[in-house]
């Protein structure tokens, strides 16, 4: 037991407390060990014996349960994380004002460990000056407070203030252990950031379509990486089948047409915009309103095509005051040169040139690139991760950010 990590999971009481669940069961089923420490009203919504039996471990509320243990120290002390989930309004207070009125604040005071809240309200409560200022008050002591999902809200209403999706927690959870006691680079707090995602598909009729390999995985994982450097983030999505991450605004979208349109828009009050979407270049000329059939004795038409309009060149042209623009550039040869001819073609700050093809990027977990800056500075990232080639995106644009 001693070398599993050991995540505190804090329970507020909200309805979302059966989402905590999953959580949960990620956590533990993915070998950590987990003390569930939910607040008196979380159990009016889910039950100490579910806790419990998940957990594998005691359940308790208030500092007065076991007490030769000393459990409102030893836990916090012991912790390799807390996480929150659902951090209600009033959780978020208590922990802001370093209140010490149940096991949960207690906990929350005496660990040393890296905090994450996700927050889940209704958007009023989310909204109101009161829990802005905790969060605020949070953020600044280095706690990792998660932006709530939009969607519908425990009755008929929809607004921002659900609790993201246990899948998206738990990335969370195991990215901020993996960095361990390592502080976080918060150089991209107060900034608002647009990452396109995925590969456009371009409609024929009204059910085929021409598309591409892209799975959307190096968007979101720019996504991921630059909300948890603080910033806010917008996810212009193209066809991706990847869970929502947790945090960041997603904007779903179909062809080219309709990427550059949400881009556009989210960018007006941009700081920076990466344009890691595969576009297609080009678009049928005809979108047949009826499914197209075919005709027996007839040999097929052929598809006539016209250009889409270069997004990334058009945001690099138009785009306001220091505002930093990015793009990929995916090559099968020739790459590098490849790449710095295509960076100077479109006019962005830069572009990170990498290399395609067979068992290359496309839907894999790991990518190689070099970034190029107009500036002429070039950047090799090794194989890896493609959340380290994310973090270094961020770093040059970070750096670039400042300087202006
Ligand atoms: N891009 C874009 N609009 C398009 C095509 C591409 O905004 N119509 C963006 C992509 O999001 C990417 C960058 O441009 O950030 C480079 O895409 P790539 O397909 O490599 O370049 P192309 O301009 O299509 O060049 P080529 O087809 O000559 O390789």
């Amino acid at each position: 037991m001693r070398d599993q990590p050991r995540v505190v999971l804090g329970v507020g009481g909200g309805i979302a407390a059966y989402k905590a669940c999953e959580l949960l069961r990620r956590l533990t089923e993915s070998g950590h060990a987990v003390r569930v420490v939910p607040t008196a009203a979380a159990l009016r919504f889910v039950g100490a014996p579910t806790w419990s039996a998940l957990s594998g471990a005691p359940v308790a509320t208030e500092v007065w349960d076991d007490v030769h243990e000393v459990p409102h120290v030893r836990i916090g002390q012991e912790a390799d994380l807390v996480v929150v989930a659902p951090a209600t309004a009033d959780v978020l207070s208590r922990a802001a004002t370093g209140r010490a009125d149940d096991l949960l604040t207690n906990v929350l005071l005496t660990a040393r460990c890296p905090v994450v809240f996700a927050p889940a309200m209704h958007t009023e409560m989310w909204e109101h000056p009161a829990t802005r200022e905790n969060v605020a008050t949070l953020r600044r002591r280095g706690a990792v407070v998660i932006e709530p999902a939009e969607g519908r809200l425990t009755g008929a209403d929809t607004g921002k203030g659900r609790l993201p999706d246990p899948a998206a927690l738990f990335d969370v959870c195991r990215r901020v252990l993996a960095r361990g006691a390592a502080p976080v680079p918060a150089d991209l707090a107060g900034r608002h950031v647009v990452v396109s995602a995925g590969g456009t598909r371009e409609p024929l009729d009204p059910v085929r379509y021409l598309g591409n390999h892209s799975s959307g995985k190096q968007g979101y994982a720019l996504a991921r990486t630059a909300a948890a450097r603080g910033a806010r983030v917008t996810l212009v999505a193209a066809n991706t089948a990847l869970p929502d991450p947790a945090g960041v605004r997603v904007v779903p979208v179909g062809s080219a047409d309709e990427l550059e349109k949400a881009v556009r828009e989210a960018a007006a009050d941009a700081d920076a915009v990466v344009m890691a979407a595969a576009v297609a270049d080009f678009r049928p000329a005809v979108r047949a309103g009826q499914k197209i059939k075919k005709r027996e004795g007839h040999e097929p038409e052929p598809i006539a095509l016209v250009r889409n309009p270069d997004i990334l060149a058009g945001l690099a042209a138009d785009r306001p005051q220091g505002q930093v623009v990015a793009g990929f550039a995916a090559e099968t040869e020739d790459v590098l040169a490849n790449g710095r001819a295509k960076l100077a073609r479109k006019g962005c700050d830069l572009l990170v040139v990498n290399r395609v093809g067979e068992g290359l990027a496309f839907g894999t977990e790991e990518n190689e690139a070099v970034i190029v800056e107009a500036g002429g500075a070039e950047t090799p990232v090794p194989h890896g991760p493609k959340e380290a080639l994310a973090d270094r995106v961020w770093d040059v644009v970070a750096r670039l950010l400042d300087a202006r």
